[in-house]
């Protein structure tokens, strides 16, 4: 197997390794060594980053390394001038690769007589720095754009998306992307929250054979909007699918339009950015209704990517590499657009869905391009795991070296399945664990240090050096291995977010507050470490679901549903999902008036569809009940309905609930189990 270890070796001998080791081979517990090192020394720490910062290019080098005079307001590389958009384009063209493709993009539509996609567009280095220098500069001079705006993208699987990413980048201007499958209102909300006066949207895009149309969508968020007072600049749409669309005269504009007459080889001077600079947030959710913000500058972002790509993907000059998540959540950000092109990588970027025209277009993809870097979710995997593995030998994969998964924890049988028929047993395979919040992966399997970390189904394997994790009791202390406890991280790192947007003091309550006395990052995972100090996640300790790995808050779907007309009540656990990891089931209660019936519950679905979007909306079970039990402080009995939707036993579920009797516990139990049971019946 030709992968990078060596250089990768070299790299930790000649930088990381103390010279007192360097005459001998280094063991495991040289290695825990140094990661110990990064924990308890804060200049060991400090130097560690400090290496990686020194790789990249900056305008001018911080002044400070990490400030940690105001936790948790932690700040990296104060002082220091950086952009994004320089590191992703210009600083690539300045290392030889012009002519480089730095973007595959391969639409869905596909031919079926050439049997092949019907459009694949490759971009260069140079047709990357050309288009989004062009956009920098229509945003700058047409629309007068400047430094500390933030603009909301809307926007599905096309190029444009990148292009328009580091087009603000370049300006030292924020981007707030919204999922492309979020609705009307959730789109709304983030637009009104972060206040952009400038959407960036497509007329539709092509998702399973069929024409997904968006702009309707914008249109009536826009209204919301309107409505809250906010009034939007300018709408800019790119032509994707060529439908009608409803049009604005006095507000909307074509991107081709936008764009026409600018010379292709406009230049736009790439903004100085410092700390202090907002270069992305992302909406992700919590255990509120609202989906918060998260924040973050552009310098230590590209460190912790610049590093990953290295430490976790063991990045090659030659290595072609394809995240197959959607630029809309932090995974896409960081991994199918700035990571990659920050270490100058081919990445591959695909508009459409895994099993058109048939369950085999991955791998077709990984084929055509001769992908040696995979990046997926175990969703995907056991989706694709149905099928037969002749879909797959059809294919030549033999290019791939290295497998990560990511999103959410996966099952051994979904792992040996994806290490044996994806990796042929010959490939760096981990579950990489991270979140929106962490900015980039904080926990795999090292390709460098394979034979000293040996591979485990299903674990989410060692912290990066220079992270610290613990996994810890409620009162913050850590359990023994193999005890199961909270996930946090107990000192800064360099991608991680430094607020929440125009909400300082939620960042301190919902992430640095859960454990007295303790300045820990609690990530709301529990999680294990095992004898070896692996860390295996086990999922959500709070009310936050990974559906088919999407983010979503109980508090958010509830909160949807309680403004439907019919809905007195609802409460909403998750239920494991052998597919999706796990999906909605919101118990509900009608008002007076309403019974349940499938029209009922057709209406109600159909409700969710259009408020908290048609992706999770899909998945969510609504089961009506005529009452939800709740303690004697009103709390709803969560714990109770999560048990009853596993099929718990009653003797697992009596202390369930704090504060609640058990012959009361007992009581909800049942009759939760014969409304159930009345319903399937
Ligand atoms: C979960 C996605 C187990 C976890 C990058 C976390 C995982 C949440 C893994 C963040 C993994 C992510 N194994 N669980 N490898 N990766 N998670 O913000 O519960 O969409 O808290 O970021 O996903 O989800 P988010």
């Amino acid at each position: 197997m030709s992968s990078g270890v060596e250089a990768y070796k070299e790299f930790f001998e000649t930088n990381i390794i103390p010279p007192s080791w360097k005459d001998r081979s280094w063991s495991k517990e040289d290695f825990r060594k140094f990661h110990q090192s990064t924990v308890e020394s804060k200049k060991a720490l400090e130097e560690w980053w400090v290496k990686w910062a020194n790789e990249l290019f900056w305008f001018k080098k911080w002044d400070k390394v990490l400030d940690d005079s105001n936790p948790p307001f932690y700040r990296w590389f104060v002082g220091g001038e950086i952009n994004l958009a320089y590191l992703d384009t210009d600083w690539q063209i300045e290392k030889g690769r012009k002519n480089k493709v730095a973007l595959i993009w391969e639409g869905e539509p596909w031919d079926e007589t050439l049997k092949q996609p019907k459009e694949v567009k490759k971009f260069t280095y140079y047709d990357l720095y050309r288009e989004s220098n062009v956009i920098s500069y229509a945003l700058k001079e047409k629309l007068g754009v400047k430094k500390g705006d933030i603009l909301t993208f809307y926007l599905p699987m096309i190029p444009e998306l990148p292009f328009y990413m580091l087009a603000v980048q370049r300006l030292g201007v924020g981007h707030s992307i919204v999922f492309s499958g979020f609705s009307a209102e959730a789109l709304a909300a983030r637009i009104l929250d972060s206040g952009s006066k400038i959407i960036v949207t497509a007329d539709g895009f092509y998702r399973r054979g069929k024409v997904v149309s968006l702009k309707p969508i914008v249109e009536e968020a826009l209204k919301i909007c309107e409505k809250n007072g906010l009034t939007i600049q300018k709408v800019i749409v790119v032509k994707r699918a060529g439908i009608d669309i409803p049009w604005n005269s006095e507000r909307d504009v074509w991107h081709h339009e936008l764009i026409s007459g600018i010379p292709p080889t406009v230049k736009v001077p790439a903004e100085r950015c410092t700390e202090s600079i907002i270069s992305h947030i992302l909406y992700t959710s919590g255990t509120t209704g609202t989906p918060k913000a998260v924040q973050r500058s552009a310098g230590g972002y590209a460190v912790g990517l610049y590093a990953t790509m290295k430490m976790i993907f063991d990045a090659k000059d030659d290595d072609i590499f394809w995240c197959t998540a959607d630029v809309g959540w932090i995974t896409g950000h960081s991994y199918v657009v700035y990571g990659p092109l920050l270490v100058g990588l081919t990445t591959v970027m695909y508009e459409g869905s895994p099993d058109y025209p048939e369950p085999d277009r991955w791998w077709s993809i990984i084929e055509r391009y001769g992908v040696t870097i995979f990046y997926t979710a175990p969703t995907a995997i056991r989706m694709l795991m149905r099928f037969p593995e002749d879909l797959i030998r059809r294919h030549d994969l033999s290019t791939l070296r290295v497998v990560h998964t990511v999103g959410e924890p996966i099952n051994p049988e979904a792992f040996n399945w994806y290490y044996k028929n994806i990796g042929r047993e010959d490939v760096v395979a981990s579950s990489t664990w991270w979140m929106t919040e962490t900015g980039h992966i904080i926990t795999g399997h090292f390709p460098g240090l394979g034979k000293l970390f040996p591979l485990k189904p299903g674990t989410n394997g060692y912290a990066l050096p220079g992270v610290t994790l613990e996994v810890v009791d409620d009162d913050g202390n850590p359990c023994p291995p193999g005890v199961r406890g909270y996930f946090v991280i107990t000192s800064p790192w360099p991608g991680m977010l430094e607020t929440l947007y125009k909400n300082p003091q939620r960042y301190i309550d919902a992430y640095w507050s859960r454990f007295k006395g303790k300045m820990y990052f609690y990530t709301g995972d529990f999680a294990v470490k095992d004898q070896d100090g692996y860390v295996w996640v086990l999922g959500r300790a709070d009310d936050v679901l990974k559906v088919a790995g999407h983010r979503i808050g109980t508090a958010e779907i509830e909160s949807a549903l309680i403004r439907h007309p019919a809905v007195a009540e609802s409460a909403c656990v998750g239920k494991t999902d052998p597919i999706k990891g796990q999906v909605p089931v919101v118990f509900t209660v009608l008002k007076k008036g309403f019974k349940p019936s499938p029209e009922v519950e057709a209406e109600i679905r159909k409700y969710l569809r259009a408020t908290i979007g048609p992706i999770v909306a899909s998945d969510v079970i609504i089961t009506f009940v005529d009452s939800v039990p709740k303690t004697r402080s009103g709390k709803i009995m969560r714990r109770l309905l999560r048990a009853v939707v596993e099929g718990a036993t009653l003797g697992d579920i009596t202390t369930l609930e704090d504060g609640v009797a058990v012959e009361e516990a007992i009581k909800a139990y049942e009759a939760i189990k014969t409304a159930i049971g009345e319903k399937k019946g």
